[in-house]
């Protein structure tokens, strides 16, 4: 055995893609509606990405943050504008650990609210942020973390006093199971924070890139996060992770403090910067997808296995009172790619650029597999 039991692999190996449509070993095709897990939001092998990505591997590959980078102010400038300050990592993990880091330190204080289901990733603190026992399992875990009850604000007031430095959450829980932030509770919970001096860090590593069909998920909610975190569609398939947060907090981040070697590396900047501008092309036209995208997926309601159908943009859960992982791997039979997530959803993460035919075609063979 040369590789760690760690994942469940399905017997199928792709070997090429382009936009929705991935290719196995055997030339056959299957339809995309999971990016990847949400990382090709402009498609799989988008030709602007490539071609950015190949002129800058005939150019130069690795820069250490050493020198300048104009590409990474490029794409700081694309990402937060004149509002908010970046610093890149390689993953989405990485991000959240800069995020609890900056928090803190620019707070002096300590203790980082985050909520039940929520998914932060595997390293230490965004492990320890994230509010799943199942994940924490057999392994000791950081101080100063507290859990609330997401959608719930009794159970977030209830965990405010003056050590808390941030409070931290997906706008839609990802891998919880596509689970929507309520727009009171949001607001609720910015006026907690404001009124305690407590920063709010967004998690948009899965709901940001257009995923919700605005560039982050927040602008669906109508504020501004002190500090946000990004990776998957960031560079399209490129590893790469943000961590944004309002100019005033940049400081906080001084010289020392924090680092990383490839984090903002040439080949993942190029890739982010082309992607950043293929998204601003699709964004006007996506609503109209989007709601085509709901209209299919409200006749799923009325279907015996389906409990309930839920999500924002191009993210929807369907909770199935049949056992999601069997209808994962039938579908992927099928030559169909979808995901599962939480308590037994299927998850659609398609890619922002999957024409309306295949999406509307796909979501069809997934409704007559589920009746
Ligand atoms: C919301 C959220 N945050 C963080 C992560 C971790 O990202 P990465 O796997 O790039 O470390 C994920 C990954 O699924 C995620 O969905």
């Amino acid at each position: 055995m040369s590789l760690f039991p760690n994942y469940h692999r399905a017997p199928v190996t792709f070997i090429s893609a382009k936009n929705a449509t991935w290719v196995d070993d055997h030339n056959q095709t299957y339809s995309d509606l999971s990016s990847g897990i949400g990382v090709y939001n402009v498609g799989a092998n988008n030709p602007e990405v490539l071609t950015a990505l190949t002129d800058q591997a005939a150019n130069i590959w690795h820069v250490p943050n050493l020198y300048q980078n104009p590409l990474q102010e490029t794409v700081a400038q694309k990402l937060g504008g004149d509002t908010y300050t970046t610093y890149f990592a390689n993953s989405g993990a990485e991000a959240n650990e800069a995020a609890i880091k900056l928090a803190r330190l620019a707070t002096g204080k300590s203790t980082i609210i985050s909520f039940s289901n929520s998914f932060h990733g595997r390293t230490y603190a965004a492990m320890a942020a994230t509010g799943q026992d199942s994940i924490h399992a057999g392994l000791p875990m950081l101080a100063g973390f507290k859990y609330a009850t997401f959608n719930d604000i009794n159970s977030l007031q209830a965990l405010i006093n003056d050590d808390v430095a941030a409070i931290m959450l997906e706008l839609i829980q990802g891998e919880g199971g596509v689970i929507p932030a309520e727009p009171e509770f949001v607001a609720a919970l910015v006026k907690l924070a404001h009124d305690n001096n407590i920063l709010i860090i967004v998690d948009e590593v899965q709901t940001g890139i257009g995923r919700t069909g605005k560039k982050f998920a927040f602008e669906n909610y109508d504020f501004e996060p002190d500090i946000f975190t990004s990776a998957k569609g960031l560079a399209n398939g490129v590893p790469v992770g943000a961590m944004l947060a309002k100019n005033k907090l940049a400081p906080a981040l001084a010289y020392g403090t924090h680092g990383s070697t490839f984090g903002g590396n040439p080949l993942s900047m190029a890739a982010a910067s082309a992607t950043l501008t293929v998204l601003e092309g699709l964004l006007p036209e996506l609503e109209a997808k989007i709601t085509l995208f709901w209209q299919k997926l409200s006749e799923f309601n009325t279907l015996a296995s389906v409990t309930s159908v839920h999500g924002l943009g191009m993210m929807a859960g369907i909770t199935l009172n049949i056992p999601v992982n069997r209808v994962v791997s039938d579908l992927l039979s099928e030559h169909i790619i979808v995901l599962s997530a939480g308590n037994n959803t299927l998850r659609l993460l398609p890619p922002l650029t999957i024409s309306t035919e295949q999406l509307l075609k796909s979501l069809d063979q997934i409704k007559y597999y589920l009746s």
